[in-house]
C-alpha cells in the first residue's frame, strides 16, 4: 500500500476540505486555502472553517459563487433592523476587509431566537444602498461577526483575509495560524513584480478584552523569532534550507499570540541581525525599501523589514524587532516611527537567534503609541509598568547629549524645540550633559585614567563577535559541513568581517569585555541616570518618577538618510563609543520618537536637498532618542502618549511622509485604495 501526503495549493475546481479516497491507495489531500476577487478586491479564503450554518440551499441562488463558495456576513450583535444598516456601514468604514458585497447574505444571531425550524426562514431586506440582503436567522454560540465565505455544499463558513502586495519587500514569508496553534505559509499571490502577497484577517472577528488586549492587532515578526511550523532564515539562504521548521514558538511571540495578536508573516532582517547597507551588503536577500522621501534611503538595518512594513502599510499595526546595537532604533529613526530598545532582560529570548545574549533585546516598531503601550505590557509582562492609568510624575531634569546648541542645519531646530517642549511639559529645565566630564570626575578606580572612548571602544564589537561565533556560527558551520561533505555555507560579507574580528581575539577578550560592560553599567546607572529617589519610598504610584532624569540625544537627522544605492567601502567592524551605545552597555531603555521631517542634504552634502533620484527637494525623517533609568520603560511610552496628546509629537503616518502621508513615490497614480484591489 502506498500512502502519500500531498499538500497543494489548488486552483479552481475542488471544494475546500474534500478528502479524496481512491480504492487502491489513500492519498491525503489538504487545502492550503483559496484566493478569489470580489468586486476587484483580492481575498484569501482560509482553509480552516469557523463553524457551520444551516440554511435553505436554494435561498441564496442569486448570490455569486466561485466553486461553491459565496460571500456572506455573520452578525452576532443584537441590533434592530435599522441598527443593522448602521452596523454594516460602520464595518465598511473600520475594516479594510469588509465590503458591502458580503452583505447579500446575512446570518443574523439574535438573543432569544431559539433554534429555528429545520430550514430557517429567509427574508429579504435592504440595509445598504443598492444591496438587497437575504437574512437568515440562526443560532451559533461561537462564530464571530464579520465577512465569510460560505461553502454551500456543507454549510461551512471560512474566514476571509484581504490580500496586499508587499511592494516594500518587507516580508520573507506570509503566514496564517493553523487550528493546532502553529503557522503555515499563506498560499496566495496577487500581481506584483518579485514581491510577496500578505493576507490580513478581518478586524471584525476580534474584540479587545482584559485577557486579549491585542485582539486583532496585526503584527509582523522579524525573521529571527522561531514560530511553530515555520522555517526561519535569519537573513541567510543556507540557514533556511538547512534546518527544519521549528516545533515551538518562543516565549516572546507566544505572549503576543496569547494576547490576541494576529501574526501575518515573518519579516526581513539583515543577515544574522548584523548591520548591513542595502547595496553590496545584502547579498542573500534584497534589502526592504524605506518609503520616506525619494523612497531610496537605506532602511536602517537590521529590523529593516519591521520598519519598512509599518512605515508603508496602513493595514499593518505593529512589528516585533530586536535591538542589539541599534537594530530597532536605527530603522525606526530613518523611517519615521516610534521604536524601543527596552531595558535589557525584560523577556526571555528563547527560540530567538542570538547575536549576543548579553546585549540582545526584543522591542517594537509602531505608529500608534497606544498600541505600543499595550504591546509592551504583553511582551514584558510583570517586568513592565504601563503608566496608562496613572498620572505619572515626570522627572523635571531633562538632559541633552550631543545636541546642537544653536540651529545650523534644519534638523537642529526640531531637536532644540523638542527639548524645550519636553522641559515645559514636565515643568522642568533642560541642560546639556557632558558625559566625558562626568566620567572624568566619577569614573571607578578600575578605569584608571582611560577616557570613555578609549575604554569602551571595542567592548560592543568584542561581545557580539565572540558570542555570535560561538553560539551561532560554530554550530551552523558544523551542521552544514555534516550535510554538505565538509563545505562551508555562503555568508554575507558583513557578518564574515565581524566574525573574523572575533576570531582574531583571544578567548579572554570576552570576559574582559563583559567586565568592562558591567563597569559602564554600574557607573552610568549610579552616577548619570539613577532611578528616582522617590522610587524606594512609600510614594503612591502616581507620584513616582521612576527615573531621576530623562536624557535626549539626536537619533536621526538629515545626515542619516543614506542613499541605498551607494557603493560603500567593504564592510568594517563597528568600533567606537557614541550616544547610541549607552543603552546597549548600560541596559537602560532607549526609545526613538519621530519629530518630523526636513529636506535631505543631497547625496554629497552640496546640492541643498535635491534628491539625486527625483531632482526635487525631498523631506526625510528626524528623530530623537530618549533614555530613562533602567526599568522605566513604561514612563517613556507614557511620555510619547502625553506628548502626542499635547501636540508636541504626531502619530506618524504611512507613506512618503511620516507627517503628511501620501503614496510612496513610485506607487503614485497607480489606482489607490479602490484600484485593482489595492
Ligand atoms: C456606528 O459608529 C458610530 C460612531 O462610531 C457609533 O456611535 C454607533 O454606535 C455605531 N453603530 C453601531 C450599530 O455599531
Ligand atoms: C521539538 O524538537 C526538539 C528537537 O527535535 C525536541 O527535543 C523537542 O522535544 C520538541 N518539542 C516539542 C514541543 O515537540
Ligand atoms: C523579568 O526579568 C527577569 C530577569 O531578566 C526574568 O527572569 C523574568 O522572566 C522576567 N519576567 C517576566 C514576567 O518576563
Ligand atoms: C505642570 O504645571 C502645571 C501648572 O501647575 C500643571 O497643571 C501640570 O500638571 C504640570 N505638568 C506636569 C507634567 O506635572
Ligand atoms: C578603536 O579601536 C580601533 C581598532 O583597534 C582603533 O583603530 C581605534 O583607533 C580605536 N579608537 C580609540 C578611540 O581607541
Amino acid at each position: 500500500m502506498t500512502c502519500s501526503r500531498i499538500a497543494s495549493s489548488w486552483s479552481l475546481g475542488l471544494s475546500l476540505t474534500l478528502l479524496v479516497t481512491l480504492s487502491t491507495a489513500s492519498a491525503q489531500l489538504a487545502s492550503t486555502g483559496f484566493s478569489v476577487t470580489l468586486n476587484n478586491v483580492y481575498y484569501f479564503i482560509s482553509p480552516f472553517s469557523s463553524g457551520k450554518v444551516d440554511f435553505p440551499k436554494e435561498s441564496l441562488s442569486t448570490i455569486p459563487a466561485v466553486t461553491g463558495l459565496k460571500p456572506v456576513t455573520v452578525i452576532r450583535e443584537s441590533v434592530s433592523q435599522k441598527g443593522v444598516s448602521e452596523l454594516l456601514a460602520n464595518w465598511t468604514a473600520v475594516d479594510d476587509v469588509y465590503q458591502p458585497a458580503f452583505s447579500e447574505a446575512i446570518f443574523l444571531v439574535a438573543p432569544g431566537v431559539t433554534k429555528g425550524p429545520r430550514s430557517p426562514e429567509v427574508t429579504k431586506t435592504q440595509f445598504l444602498p443598492g444591496v438587497s440582503s437575504s437574512v437568515i436567522r440562526f443560532e451559533s454560540p461561537k462564530i464571530p461577526s464579520g465577512p465569510y465565505f460560505l461553502e454551500v455544499a456543507t454549510g461551512s463558513l471560512y474566514p476571509v483575509y484581504r490580500l496586499y502586495e508587499d511592494f516594500a519587500g518587507a516580508f520573507v514569508e506570509p503566514l496564517i495560524p493553523t487550528p493546532d496553534g502553529k503557522f503555515q505559509t499563506m498560499s496566495a499571490k496577487i500581481p506584483g513584480a518579485a514581491s510577496l502577497t500578505v493576507g490580513v484577517p478581518s478586524r471584525l472577528y476580534f474584540s479587545k478584552t482584559a485577557d486579549k488586549p491585542l485582539a486583532g492587532v496585526r503584527v509582523g515578526i522579524k525573521d529571527i523569532y522561531q514560530l511553530a511550523g515555520v522555517k526561519t532564515s535569519n537573513g541567510n539562504r543556507a540557514w533556511y534550507h538547512l534546518y527544519p521548521p521549528s516545533n515551538v514558538t518562543g516565549t516572546a511571540v507566544q505572549r503576543l499570540i496569547d494576547a490576541g495578536a494576529q501574526i501575518v508573516g515573518l519579516q526581513k532582517t539583515s543577515q544574522f541581525a548584523n548591520g548591513e547597507f542595502a547595496t553590496a551588503d545584502w547579498v542573500d536577500y534584497h534589502s526592504p525599501f524605506n518609503p520616506r522621501g525619494d523612497g531610496y534611503s537605506d532602511p536602517g538595518s537590521s529590523s529593516s523589514g519591521a520598519a519598512a512594513s509599518v512605515a508603508t502599510y496602513d493595514w499593518l499595526d505593529l512589528a516585533l524587532g530586536s535591538d542589539t546595537g541599534g537594530s530597532i532604533r536605527g530603522p525606526a529613526g530613518v523611517q519615521g516611527l516610534f521604536g524601543n530598545r527596552p531595558s535589557h532582560g525584560l523577556v526571555s529570548l528563547d527560540h530567538v537567534m542570538p547575536l549576543a545574549p548579553d546585549l540582545d533585546t526584543s522591542g517594537f516598531l509602531v505608529r500608534d503609541p497606544d498600541i505600543w503601550d499595550a504591546a509592551n505590557a504583553v511582551l514584558y509582562g510583570a517586568n513592565y509598568t504601563s503608566m496608562a492609568r496613572d498620572r505619572p510624575r515626570y522627572p523635571n531634569q531633562i538632559y541633552t547629549l550631543a545636541f546642537p546648541s544653536a540651529p545650523t542645519v534644519p534638523s537642529d531646530k526640531l531637536l532644540i524645540d523638542f527639548a524645550s517642549a519636553v522641559a515645559q511639559f514636565v515643568n522642568g529645565t533642560v541642560q546639556p550633559l557632558d558625559i566625558d566630564r562626568e566620567w572624568a570626575s566619577t569614573r571607578p578606580a578600575e578605569a584608571g585614567s582611560a577616557t570613555i572612548n578609549q575604554l569602551f571602544n571595542a567592548t560592543y564589537t568584542t561581545i557580539i563577535t565572540k558570542e555570535q561565533t560561538r553560539l551561532l556560527r560554530d554550530p551552523f558551520y558544523r551542521d552544514y559541513a555534516a550535510a554538505y561533505e565538509g563545505r562551508r555555507p555562503f555568508v554575507n560579507p558583513t557578518p564574515l568581517a565581524r566574525w573574523a574580528y572575533g576570531d582574531s581575539l583571544p578567548d579572554s577578550a570576552l570576559p574582559a569585555a563583559l567586565a568592562d560592560k558591567a563597569l559602564f553599567q554600574d557607573w552610568f546607572n549610579k552616577h548619570v541616570l539613577p532611578p528616582s529617589s522617590t522610587e524606594n519610598q512609600d510614594f503612591p504610584r502616581e507620584e513616582r518618577e521612576c527615573s531621576s532624569s530623562l536624557i535626549l540625544y539626536p537619533a536621526t537627522t538629515e545626515f542619516d538618510a543614506i542613499p541605498r544605492y551607494w557603493y560603500k567601502s567593504p564592510p568594517s567592524v563597528p568600533f567606537g563609543f557614541y550616544e547610541g551605545r549607552i543603552s546597549v552597555l548600560a541596559g537602560v531603555p532607549d526609545s526613538v520618537f519621530p519629530l518630523g521631517e526636513v529636506v535631505g542634504i543631497g547625496p554629497d552634502g552640496e546640492s541643498a536637498g535635491v534628491s539625486d533620484v527625483t531632482g526635487k527637494e525631498e523631506a526625510v525623517p528626524v528623530a530623537v532618542s530618549v533614555l530613562a533609568a533602567r526599568g522605566c520603560d513604561g514612563l517613556l511610552v507614557r511620555l510619547a502618549r502625553d506628548l502626542v496628546a499635547a501636540g508636541v509629537l504626531r502619530v506618524p503616518r504611512v507613506g512618503k511622509s511620516a507627517v503628511q502621508g501620501g503614496e510612496v513615490l513610485m506607487r503614485r497614480g497607480w489606482g489607490g485604495e479602490k484600484g485593482r484591489g489595492q
